[in-house]
């Protein structure tokens, strides 16, 4: 199994490309079950999700195509994919492919909405929380499903006619449920309304794609999304746009040890919040033509209190790696997580480096160490992983981190980018 071996100490100079969106990339390439048409989507990472994903919806009957040519990117490989989706040979999404990734479990939009019924297995996916999937259920049924659970599956039918337009309230915001009934509304009869609906900026770029293949959706990206529901969908071409979590961690990265970066092909106005909280670190942040310029030159790390929460606040998927920047400030500060539960698996193998962390409930106390030590430590979840590695990169000497699959699953080609400015990372393989 792979690990990667980091020796810290060095600052960070040059210029990183950043990829598209895991988080839009998974969903989009979804919504091409809503027609038997093509949907080509360009700037798909090449991540282990991503293939994931290719599995299930070939398992559903999608024929897929990647660019045989790989779209030369900066340094990184940003994909074109075909997919085309003429007949669905399946309705059922079995619990071998869906438990090896949550989102898998949103191809049950599409297909009761084109089909009329899904049969689809309760979902696995990181291990953060206990994730249900209650609002899948209640937002379907608005739209008329009929909706029944048994032996681990969730089995949903449409009624005679197929879905209609109904009213929806989140009593929760969730960027999942929110994608799951904005896409089984786009066929439904009628006009369907999304309240508390999640503002994610990739629940706008799946609208944006959507309307592109013929979908009547307003709103998406505020807390309501008004879609009216079209007899067919067409086929499309879309970009996939940046991945602002991505772009977060690397220049986290900065801010922790310090140099000179331009992250290349995003945008600051995804991922505001979490900007000015790295700007509060002492980290100076503007932007460039195409991108986003991250200097942190000696001056040491401010602490910096956070809490997470639903877009446009500090992202959950970002947590971890403010709490790896925060190891090493010159104070205490405070992360408190509201989104999920359990999602502090960090704390433990940040600790092994040197790190002063403490727990109550939701929140953790950091007290900002002088210095990190290199030890090995263990991946526990995708992002997660990536903030050891940023503690790493401020380390004294050696770290190995293990079980790596979790930074694959979300980082593409990560120790190139990161070596290419000058820092000291190696995969190696047992
Ligand atoms: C998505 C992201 C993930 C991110 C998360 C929150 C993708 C592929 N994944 O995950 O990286 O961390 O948004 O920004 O885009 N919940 C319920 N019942 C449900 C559904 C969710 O209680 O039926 C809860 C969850 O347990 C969690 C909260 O709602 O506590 C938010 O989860 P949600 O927004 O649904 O996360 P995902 O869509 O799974």
């Amino acid at each position: 199994m792979d690990r990667i071996r980091i020796v810290g100490g060095n600052k960070l100079h040059g210029v990183i490309p950043i990829s598209g969106a895991k988080n839009a990339a998974l969903p989009l390439m979804i919504a091409s079950l809503l027609t038997d048409d093509t949907l080509t989507l360009e700037n798909v990472p090449h991540l282990a999700d991503v293939e994931q994903l290719i599995r299930i919806l070939g398992n559903h009957g999608a024929d897929i195509s990647v660019n045989g040519r790989r779209e030369r990117q900066g340094e990184s490989y940003a994909r074109t994919i075909h997919f085309t989706s003429r007949n669905i040979v399946s309705t059922t999404a079995p619990y071998e492919l869906v438990s090896k990734m949550r989102a898998s479990f949103w191809v049950i939009g599409p297909l009761l909405a084109r089909e009329g019924k899904a049969r689809v297995s309760l979902p696995g996916g990181c291990a953060i929380g206990t994730r249900p999937v209650d609002l899948f259920i209640e937002g379907l049924a608005a739209l008329g499903a009929n909706i029944e659970i048994d032996g681990g599956y969730v089995n949903a039918t449409a009624p005679e006619g197929g879905l209609t337009g109904g009213r929806y309230v989140f009593p929760k915001v969730s960027v999942g449920a929110t994608h799951v009934l904005m896409m089984a509304a786009t066929l439904a009869n009628g006009t369907t309304v999304i309240g508390n609906a999640a503002r994610e900026p990739e629940v706008a770029d799946l609208a944006k794609c959507l309307n592109a293949m013929g979908a009547k959706i307003s709103g998406a990206g505020t807390g309501t999304i008004t879609i009216e529901g079209v007899r067919s969908l067409s086929g499309a071409r879309h970009r996939v746009l940046p991945d602002r979590i991505e772009t977060g961690t690397y220049a986290m990265a900065v801010a922790m040890t310090g140099g000179d970066v331009i992250l290349e092909d995003t945008d600051s106005s995804l991922l505001e919040t979490a900007l000015e909280a790295i700007r509060r670190t002492g980290a100076e942040i503007s932007e460039t033509n195409s991108g986003i310029r991250v200097v942190r030159n000696g001056a040491g790390i401010r602490p910096v209190d956070i809490v997470t929460d639903p877009f446009p606040g500090f992202p959950t998927d970002l947590q971890a790696q403010f709490m790896g920047l925060m190891t090493k400030s010159s104070g205490v500060s405070h992360i408190t997580e509201t989104i999920f539960e359990n999602r502090f698996m960090h704390v433990q193998e940040l600790a092994r480096l040197g790190a002063k962390i403490s727990l109550s409930g939701q929140t953790a106390k950091i007290e900002g160490v002088g210095r990190l030590k290199g030890a090995p430590v263990m991946a526990t979840d995708l992002r997660a992983s990536v903030s050891l590695v940023i503690a790493a990169l401020a380390a004294e000497g050696e770290t190995m981190v293990s079980r790596v699959y979790h930074l694959d699953r979300g980082f593409e080609r990560l120790e190139e980018k990161l070596t290419r400015c000058g820092a000291h990372v190696e995969r190696v393989s047992d």
